[in-house]
């Protein structure tokens, strides 16, 4: 069956290169940032065996889900659920968690490029004290040599301080993804992935190597995969589900739009087991890469979001080399972002494309600058604008700042609420034979699918909601 996106006729020049650029999508800031955090402040192990099986029973199911529907659909979000929902007798109002993905995913980029930005920032920063490291015969040498651990800390308030230079990372990294997106699916986005993916691999690798030889392997290992199950409490599992859903880009519709390029075949079902693998594999092999090198300097895991940006690059000073592996460890989680967030402006772009009829390059325009936009809110918040609490007048956002107030409504409401209307549309209304015969799956799988999509996604899903609406109910 050949079939391609009937509003642009773009689509993936192979299966291949439409699963590099759905890992890109979902290998991201939060495998290599927002995972380690996550595992670090709630203790590793039971965390990390417990977001494994949320992966595996709740983000699968779901990564099917949404490839199905693009696939069926081949066309932006809301019309393929509008055409899903036609061939199955569901009503069209369906659609409309495509338009409520569209939101989310816009709304994540603005503050995803802002975070980014800082990533930039210090990719620059070690990049600049690399070469400074040539230039003085001693390219081996730990990163930013002579600074105190308090200077050290100090450049992450000084940055967060200076609202021209947030804003000029911010600019760089929004221009560089809506320059992407705006050339297309074969030429931009799986361009993007067939050329940053490989070196993204090839410095992971080289990276956990670096951590394996010179820092505590052995103890990362043992922090990571052995669980104290008296640490997985209420709001340790609400935060691995929540992760699940992140980490593999689910809830809006990222993945329905990506679907939707891939022009035929079958056998969904081993392509989705493939990017969940892959994501989980990189998530596990991001805090192989980082703890060992924490523990070597005998740091504290649980230091939160500012792991990445103090923790390390400190302990990079003490590490011989660890002027050209902080460099290459920020160029690392650079190129990560990068193909993260061409996805997360693909979403409206197509909608644009898709429901409105723009041509791409207006629709990516649209998106990006208005993503900018709302990025600049949220990186003033850090300086000029530190007291603004955008929802604080509702208890749950009584005490976070813009970005934060961004990312928590995102991620603590739209992003579950997408996928509980994901699974409950699929799980319930989508015709039977036409989920079957495009999966590809063998009755068995089809079974467990259907019981997983039907029962215990939304199931687990509105525990993540209401939990992560009303935290006092975890007693936190
Ligand atoms: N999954 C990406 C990460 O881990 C972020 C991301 C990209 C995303 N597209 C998304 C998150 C869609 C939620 C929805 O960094």
């Amino acid at each position: 069956m050949v079939a391609t996106a009937k509003n642009t006729g773009e689509g993936w020049s192979s299966r291949s290169a439409f699963i590099l650029a759905a890992v890109g999508a979902a290998v991201g800031l939060g495998n290599i940032w927002r995972f380690p955090t996550l595992a670090g402040e709630s203790g590793g192990g039971a965390f990390v065996i417990f977001y494994i099986a949320c992966v595996f029973l709740l983000g699968l199911p779901l990564v099917l889900s949404e490839i199905f529907i693009g696939r069926v659909g081949q066309t932006d979000a809301v019309g393929s659920i509008r055409r899903v929902a036609g061939q199955s007798n569901a009503s069209p109002a369906w659609s409309i968690f495509g338009g409520i993905g569209a939101i989310a995913a816009f709304l994540i980029l603005s503050f995803y490029s802002v975070v980014a930005g800082w990533v930039l920032y210090y990719a620059g920063t070690m990049g600049a004290d690399f070469i400074q490291a040539i230039l003085s015969g001693d390219p081996l040498r730990g990163a930013l040599a002579g600074e105190s651990r308090d200077q050290i800390q100090q450049r992450l308030s000084d940055m967060f301080a200076s609202p021209m230079l947030l804003l000029v990372m911010h600019l760089g990294f929004m221009g560089l993804t809506l320059f992407i997106v705006a050339r297309g699916v074969s030429s931009g986005i799986e361009k993007a992935a067939t050329y940053l993916m490989p070196i993204f691999f090839v410095l992971l690798l080289g990276l956990v190597i670096y951590g394996a030889v010179e820092g505590e392997m052995g103890e990362a290992l043992t922090f990571l995969f052995t669980p104290d199950w008296s640490k997985l409490t209420p709001p340790v599992m609400n935060s691995a589900l929540g992760q699940a859903l992140f980490s593999l880009s689910l809830g809006v519709a990222g993945l329905i739009t990506y679907g939707s390029y891939i022009k035929e075949g079958s056998g969904l079902g081993s392509t989705s087991a493939m990017i969940a693998i892959a994501d989980t594999c990189v998530a596990l092999l991001a805090g192989l890469m980082i703890f060992p090198i924490v523990f070597a300097v005998g740091l504290d895991p649980a230091a939160g979001p500012t792991l990445v940006f103090q923790t390390l690059p400190f302990a990079f000073q003490t590490m011989p080399g660890g002027a050209l592996f902080g460099f290459l460890f920020f160029v690392l989680i650079l190129v990560a972002a990068v193909t993260s967030s061409i996805s997360l402006l693909e979403v409206p772009t197509a909608w644009g494309i898709g429901e409105r009829g723009w041509r791409r390059p207006k629709s990516a325009l649209i998106f990006g600058i208005g993503a900018f936009v709302i990025g600049i809110f949220c990186l003033l918040g850090y300086n000029v604008w530190s007291d603004v609490r955008p929802l604080g007048f509702w208890s749950l956002f009584a005490e976070t700042d813009i970005l934060d107030t961004v990312d928590g409504f995102t991620g603590k409401i739209m992003l579950p609420l997408g996928a509980l209307l994901t699974s409950l549309f699929i799980g319930w209304k989508a015709d039977k034979r036409l989920l079957q015969t495009t999966t590809g799956l063998s009755p068995l799988s089809f079974g467990l699918f259907r019981f997983l999509i039907a029962w215990l996604c939304p199931l687990a899903v509105i525990i993540i909601l209401v939990t992560g609406l009303f935290p006092s109910i975890l007693g936190a």
